[in-house]
C-alpha cells in the first residue's frame, strides 16, 4: 500500500539497508520527493516511521506495482541492493513495469563487468542504464558521499541535479561525476577501494611499529594520528585511526583496539581491484600487499602455530626509542607511492578499455564524502591537471615530496625487518619505488632464462630485432 501523495515522487529507491536508507534520507532532506520500497515490507514501514520530519517527503511502497506507480515519468530508479545476483533478480522484477525511457541506477558496489553487461542489454533494448559508485560509508550516505557515476552521459544528466544536490561538496564543487559510459564509474570506485585497503594496511602497519616496536599506548597512539591529521596527511582515514586507537571498551574499560580480533574481514573489492590489475598488467604492489595482508589475517590458527613453533621476533625495533617524526615520513612517501601505483592502474583501464577517463575528475571526485578522502589528493588533482599522463611519483609537486621522505620509509621498512613486524604494505611501496628509479633492473636474466628454456628470444641493447643466446639451441 502506498501512501497517497498530491505529488509524484521525482526518484524512487530500492533497498532500505544502511546505505539505501540514509542515501533516501539524504535525498528528501534536498528537496526530492522520493518514492521507496524494500523487499521486506516491515522494513520500509519502520523506515518510513523514522523518518521524523523528512517523512513527507517519502512515500513507503509495499509493492513495485504501487512503487513504480509512485514515481514521476520518465522514471530515475536507484538500486541499493547487495552487489550481484540480487541486481540482476531486482532489474527482472523491475522491467515489466517500467517504460523504455525509465533510467535504472545502480548505486551499489557492482563488479564493473557486470556494469558492462547490464549496460549493453538496457542498451539493447533502448533503455538507460546507470552504474555508480557511492562512497562515504554510512555517514556519507546520509551527508554528502563521492559518486562516481558511469553511463551514457545523458542519462547521467537527467539525474545529476539530485546527485549533486546529495554529494559531499569540495569548496563548492559537489563530489558527484560523471567518469565515462557503462561500467566506468563501478570501476574507479573499485580502484578507490583497493587504495582504501592500501591506505588502511599502511596506517596499520605504522600503528604496529608504535604499538609493538615502541610499546606505546594506545591513547598515546590516538594523540600521534590526531597530531598528524593536522598536517600532510590529513584526511578521513587517519582522522578515524586517532578516535579508535583513543577510545575505550565499554564493558572491560580496556582500549577497544586490545580487545579487537586481529582478523579483517573485506567483502571483495580490494581482491578486484588486484584482478583488473592482474588483467591489464598493472603493477600495484601496495594494493595486493594489503589484499594478502587480510587474506593472512584470517588465517588465526596457522599464525598461532607458526608463533608456537618459530616463537615470536625478540629484536627491538631500531633502538626502541619512538622517532615519530620518521613513522609520519615514512606514511607520506608510502601514500604518495600507494596512490601512484591506484592511478596507473586508471590510466591502464583507460587505455584497455578505450575510455576517455579523466584523472584529474577522479582525483577530484575524491576529495571530499568517499573513505580516501585526504588533503593530498587535492594536490593530485593539481598535478594531473598540469600533466594527466603522469605517474604520480614523478609529478613536479610530489617527486620532491617522495624524495625528502622515501628515506624515512626505507628506514622504517629495514628495522621493521630487523624486528620481524611485518610491514607488507610499505614495504612493497618501496620495492615500487625502487624498481621505477631502476633503469636497468634484473629482467635481462627472466629473458635469459626465458630464451634458454624456451627459445622465447629477447631484445638486445645494442641492435634492434629479436635475438637468441649462444645456448644448446645452437643458434
Ligand atoms: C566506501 C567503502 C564501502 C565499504 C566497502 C569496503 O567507499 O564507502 O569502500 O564501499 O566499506 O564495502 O568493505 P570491505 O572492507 O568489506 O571490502
Amino acid at each position: 500500500m502506498a501512501v497517497v501523495m498530491s505529488e509524484k515522487a521525482q526518484i524512487g529507491l530500492i533497498g532500505l539497508g544502511t546505505m539505501g536508507a540514509n542515501l533516501s534520507l539524504n535525498i528528501a532532506e534536498k528537496g526530492f520527493p522520493i518514492a521507496v520500497f524494500n523487499r521486506t515490507t516491515s522494513r520500509t514501514d519502520d523506515f518510513h516511521a523514522g523518518a521524523g520530519t523528512l517523512a513527507e517527503a517519502i512515500t513507503p511502497c509495499h509493492t513495485l506495482e504501487a512503487f513504480v506507480a509512485a514515481i514521476q515519468s520518465p522514471r530515475a530508479i536507484i538500486l541499493m541492493v547487495p552487489a550481484g545476483e540480487a541486481v540482476d533478480a531486482q532489474i527482472d522484477a523491475l522491467l515489466p513495469l517500467l517504460n523504455s525511457d525509465d533510467l535504472i541506477i545502480d548505486a551499489g558496489n557492482a563488479n564493473f563487468h557486470e556494469t558492462n553487461r547490464r549496460a549493453a542489454a538496457a542498451d539493447a533494448r533502448g533503455a538507460p542504464y546507470l552504474g555508480i559508485g557511492v562512497s562515504g560509508g554510512e555517514e556519507g550516505a546520509r551527508h554528502g558521499p563521492a559518486i562516481m557515476g558511469g553511463g551514457k552521459r545523458e542519462a547521467w544528466n537527467r539525474v545529476a541535479p539530485v546527485l549533486e544536490a546529495i554529494a559531499a561538496r569540495y569548496e563548492d564543487t559537489p563530489c558527484a561525476t560523471w567518469l565515462g559510459e557503462s561500467g566506468t564509474g563501478h570501476f574507479v570506485k573499485t580502484v578507490h577501494n583497493g587504495i582504501e585497503y592500501a591506505d588502511m594496511q599502511m596506517i596499520a602497519e605504522i600503528y604496529s611499529i608504535m604499538h609493538d616496536g615502541y610499546g606505546m599506548t594506545s591513547s598515546a597512539i590516538g594523540d600521534v594520528f590526531a597530531q598528524w591529521n593536522e598536517g600532510p596527511l590529513k584526511s578521513y582515514l587517519i582522522e578515524i585511526s586517532a578516535e579508535v586507537t583513543r577510545a575505550a571498551d565499554r564493558e572491560t574499560g580496556r582500549p577497544v583496539m586490545d580487545i579487537i580480533l586481529d582478523r579483517a574481514g573485506q567483502k571483495g573489492t580490494g581482491r578486484w581491484t588486484v584482478i583488473e590489475a592482474q588483467q591489464l598488467g598493472a603493477a600495484i604492489p601496495c594494493i595486493e600487499a594489503a589484499v594478502s595482508a587480510r587474506n593472512l589475517s584470517a588465517q588465526l590458527p596457522d599464525r598461532k602455530t607458526g608463533e608456537a613453533l618459530f616463537g615470536p621476533s625478540l629484536r627491538p625495533f631500531g633502538d626502541g626509542n619512538p622517532d615519530i617524526g620518521m613513522l609520519e615520513r615514512a606514511l607520506i612517501a608510502g601514500k604518495i607511492l600507494c596512490y601512484a601505483q591506484g592511478f596507473s592502474l586508471l590510466k591502464a583501464a583507460a587505455k584497455a578499455y578505450e575510455w576517455d577517463l579523466s584523472l584529474p575528475d577522479v582525483a577530484r571526485v575524491w576529495r571530499a564524502g568517499c573513505i580516501i578522502r585526504s588533503t593530498m589528493l587535492n594536490d593530485m588533482a593539481a598535478a594531473f591537471t598540469t600533466d594527466p599522463d603522469t605517474n604520480l611519483m614523478f609529478a613536479e609537486t610530489f617527486s620532491p615530496i617522495l624524495k625528502e621522505n622515501e628515506p624515512q620509509l626505507r628506514d622504517v621498512v629495514l628495522k621493521a625487518t630487523g624486528a620481524g613486524i611485518p610491514l607488507p604494505a610499505l614495504a612493497s611501496a618501496q620495492f615500487y619505488f625502487d624498481m621505477m628509479r631502476t633503469g636497468r633492473s634484473s629482467a635481462n636474466m627472466i629473458q635469459a632464462q626465458r630464451d634458454f628454456f624456451g627459445a622465447h628470444s629477447f631484445e638486445r641493447v645494442d641492435q634492434p630485432g629479436s635475438h637468441h643466446g649462444p645456448w644448446n639451441s645452437g643458434v
